[in-house]
């Protein structure tokens, strides 16, 4: 598949028409399917949970890519997995015992992500970074699509990559938030290998289009 792969966010859908969504994905060319789940807490909106995941399961064939903000994530992993989760990703801020939940996820046969917020430097998940398969860098302060990517994050892609590069471990480099025509020849500029969109996917008339355009033509 070429890289990036490209992850619409369902956050900027409908969601009285989920599953129409995740089939738009597959047909405008997309590779993954992202799922926000947030629990008012760790960030204000509430979203949904494995239930919904799991309904939308049978809709598609994507790579599922759920992205936890949510405090105690440790509560969740079980049932996300069942849902049909193939990456599930938490974020450092929210976990004390993060070697331990991203061993428990790939224990259960899942592909274990962590992600860290704008203010976060690399530096607080360097440890991690041979227990990770994805590494989920926020280009805007979780909790809402539509915001303006906050360049100086893609710097941590850099330092990923490096790190990487070095043999500090074999993660995916993923970016989240703000991602859109604009914006996306810097993020590939960096490096990335996953690029999450939601408005700008949503957005898009032409969405087959869109996902060739952020993938670089
Ligand atoms: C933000 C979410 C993102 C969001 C991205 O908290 O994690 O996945 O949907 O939306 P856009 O692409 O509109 O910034
Ligand atoms: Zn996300």
């Amino acid at each position: 598949m070429k890289l990036p792969l490209i992850a619409p966010s369902v956050l900027a859908a409908d969601f009285s028409r989920l599953a129409e969504a995740v089939i738009r994905i597959d047909e405008a060319g997309a590779d993954w399917v992202h799922l926000d789940v947030m629990d008012g807490k760790f960030v204000p909106p509430l979203t949904f949970g494995p239930k919904t995941a799991a309904d939308l399961r049978p809709h598609s064939s994507a790579v599922f890519d759920v992205h936890l903000m949510v405090f105690e994530p440790e509560n969740l992993i079980e049932e996300f997995a069942r849902a049909g989760a193939d990456y599930i990703t938490f974020h450092a801020e929210a976990v004390v015992h993060s070697h331990r939940l991203l061993g428990a996820i790939r224990e259960m046969g899942k592909k274990a992500g962590i992600s860290i917020v704008p203010s976060t430097p690399v530096s607080a998940v360097e440890p991690l970074l041979p227990y990770t398969d994805l590494v989920l860098v926020m280009t805007v302060n979780p909790g809402y699509g539509g915001q303006s990517l906050i360049p100086g994050c893609l710097e941590k892609v850099r330092t990923l990559r490096e790190l990487r590069s070095r043999g500090m471990g074999n993660y995916l480099i993923s970016v989240d938030g703000g991602v859109n025509r604009a914006t996306a020849p810097s993020v590939r500029e960096a490096g990335v290998d996953v690029m999450v969109t939601g408005s700008a996917f949503f957005d898009a008339r032409d969405k087959a289009g869109l996902v060739k355009e952020l993938k670089g033509g």
